[in-house]
């Protein structure tokens, strides 16, 4: 039974199906969760028994030097222990761990027995190549089985993955390259996108042209596309792994708990992407119960989250939680409407698919070819829908509820990032719903939206998403810049963690997320930063200064507009606009492609010299300016 009284709720109220609630593992919140915040660190413990340690940890939570957390300590484990090993000594060993389709339809599956001896050959490969604990290895790969093979070996052996997402491109991944320091590279031939390739290796070679550090490549051959192979320094990952050196054996190396895991770099407010670094054991932990609570993961389900594991979704609820809880999940390589729009809705009904959990810009784009394509497909495998990356707009909400869900399905709208590790604030399948809140905090996690004293502001005023207590799915600091991961979250409120939204709690504590409050831009769920969009203008030989801003977009949530000074002697045209976004794509990625381009002859700053993106973003929106004084003449 749900405790919350849903009749004293205010709004617009969806009580899910007893069908759904009657076997979910969470039965009840309040008292849940009471529970839970008066004693997390019994809470985090219990949780963290139901995994398998090599010794278990002397002490929960270290917080003697905040905010620098530490989780399990004393703890020994391995992620991919209870990933993948654990499982190997029950019926779980047959149990499909993976099923991939590619784009132009060929499938793939994995046992977990099957998915064990890939993950220990590789891991045998990447050790004969001087993997050691404490490297990093890059990973820059399409959508396919092998970039959760290369993640899992590497955190078998107690390497660091860096992955760095398909769809960026030169100067992104050689920033990311080079801030790892990263020795190997593991990359492809290219993948399938809209029937088309991506020619991933052939932007490898000229991020590795830019950043000396990589001397081996591993290339997978995924398209078969002609590729340039540097003898000495590229091998072909199925050479490799018909070596002896690929033995099908490979322990799993006992780690300690706060062992570094992965380093994923997201983009920050100012400046260069910033290396966000987790561990083994609380991580392990954290992604692991939120999965299990709020996706209700079963041993019958075939989840799927439709993100990419390049991003921290992926990372978490693609690669690390669905193992850990045991879960069959699927992977798709390609595009969602190709070749026609009800790709996706083809595959719920052809693999029986149970969870869906995807962003609101995928719902919009598929919302907007009508209710035909999804109409004509047996959704009824269904049982549980997520959205995540930025709000969902009621509307897409509605349809993905109906249309989709065909009014069974409650919709798990979780919000969290690439700092958190997992979920923080996220309906339960028992929870009443709102349409665009993703409700309340899940167990241990203190939430509240304050002022700017850190004061909790009355109900329904906005203020900033602020979270009191550390939790163990928490970010350890951002590589090689603890002091950054100090100013940046934990001191404009002392004590607090600063998330970067802003958001209103109701009378009833259900929370909504407004959106970002620093230079961070939501594309189409992607997370951007206004800087790197800037710095990749400014690198091109006719621009002098640029400022990028995100406004709203229909289909993407927001989108770049962006405002150049060109260099003396540069024409201003719709040719050179149309070269500087093509220029922004190549070095940046497709996704950070601008939407516009506007020639200016000078840009709003204050008078220390900072763009006032602020005042732009007014302009554009034809809103007040605000409070301008600090603009220069
Ligand atoms: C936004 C993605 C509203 C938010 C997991 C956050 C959301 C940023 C939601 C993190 C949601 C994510 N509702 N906003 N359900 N989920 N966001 O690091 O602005 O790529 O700060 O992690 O996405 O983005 P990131």
């Amino acid at each position: 039974m749900n405790t919350t009284d849903s009749s004293q709720l205010e709004g617009d109220i969806y009580l899910p199906a007893p069908a759904i609630t009657a076997n979910a593992h969470i039965q009840e919140y309040d008292n849940l969760y009471q529970r839970s915040i008066a004693d997390p660190q019994g809470f985090w413990a219990d949780r963290a028994n139901e995994l398998e340690w090599f010794k278990k940890w002397d002490q929960v939570l270290d917080d003697s030097n905040p905010p620098f957390y530490q989780w399990f300590v004393g703890g020994r484990t391995n992620i991919v222990y209870n990933a993948i090993d654990r499982h190997l000594k029950t019926w779980r060993k047959n149990k499909l761990a993976l099923i991939w389709e590619g784009e132009p339809g060929d499938v793939r599956t994995f046992s977990y027995f099957a998915l064990n001896r890939e993950v220990c050959k590789f891991s045998n490969v990447l050790r004969s190549m001087g993997v050691k604990q404490g490297d990093i290895v890059t990973i820059y790969m399409p959508r396919i089985p092998e970039q959760v093979i290369a993640m899992l070996a590497c955190a078998k052996i107690g390497a660091s993955h860096s992955v760095v997402y398909g769809g960026f491109s030169v100067e992104a991944l050689a920033e990311r390259i080079q801030d790892a320091q990263s020795r190997v590279l593991i990359t492809a031939d290219g993948g399938w996108l809209r029937g088309k390739t991506v020619a991933l290796k052939q932007i490898a070679d000229e991020a590795i042209a830019r950043q000396a550090t990589i001397e081996s490549v591993i290339v997978i051959k995924r398209t078969g596309q002609e590729v340039r192979m540097e003898a000495g320094r590229d091998y072909w990952y199925h050479d490799l792994m018909a070596l002896p050196i690929a033995n099908p054996f490979c322990c799993t190396d006992e780690l300690d708990a706060e062992h570094p895991l992965f380093v994923l770099y997201t983009s920050g407010t100012t400046g260069r992407p910033k290396g966000i670094l987790h561990t083994h054991g609380g991580y392990m932990v954290y992604t692991y119960t939120t999965l299990k609570y709020v996706f209700d993961i079963k041993d019958d389900d075939r989840y799927w989250c439709a993100a990419d594991p390049g991003w921290i979704t992926g990372h978490s609820y693609i690669v690390y939680a669905p193992l850990l809880n045991g879960a069959t999940m699927f992977l798709y390589e390609g595009a969602p409407s190709y070749p026609y729009p009800n790709r996706w809705w083809q595959m719920v009904e052809k693999y029986g698919i149970t969870i869906l959990y995807t962003a609101p810009t995928a719902i919009r784009g598929l919302m907007r070819f009508g209710d035909a394509w999804a109409k004509r497909h047996d959704l009824s495998s269904l049982r549980l829908l997520g959205s995540v990356g930025e709000p969902i707009n009621p509307e897409a909400w509605r349809w993905y509820y109906s249309v989709i869900g065909r009014e069974r399905c409650p919709i798990m709208d979780t919000w969290w990032q690439t700092e958190t590790g997992g979920f923080m604030i996220s309906p339960l399948p028992i929870t009443p719903l709102k349409p665009g809140s993703a409700t309340r905090p899940l167990f241990g996690i203190e939430a509240d939206v304050v002022n700017d004293q850190g004061q909790p502001v009355p109900a329904g005023e906005e203020g900033y998403l602020v979270i009191k207590k550390p939790w163990p799915g928490m970010l350890r600091t951002i590589l090689k810049d603890p002091e950054r991961y100090k100013t940046q979250y934990w001191s404009k409120f002392g004590n607090m963690y600063l998330a970067g939204d802003s958001a209103r709690k109701d009378k009833d504590g259900y929370i909504w997320v407004i959106g970002r409050i620093d230079d961070v831009i939501k594309v189409s769920g992607y997370r951007l930063g206004t800087a790197e969009v800037e710095s990749a203008l400014v690198s091109h030989p006719a621009v002098a200064e640029a400022a990028a801003i995100g406004l709203p977009h229909d289909l993407k949530g927001h989108a770049i507009y962006t405002y150049v000074i060109l260099r003396a002697g540069h024409e201003k045209s719709e040719k050179l606009a149309e070269e500087l976004r093509n220029h922004v794509a190549h070095e940046m990625g497709p996704i950070a492609k601008p939407e516009q381009i506007t020639f200016m002859d000078s840009l709003p700053k204050t008078r220390s010299g900072k763009i006032m993106r602020r005042v732009l973003k007014a302009r554009a929106l034809g809103m007040p300016e605000g409070d301008i004084s600090t603009l220069e003449e």
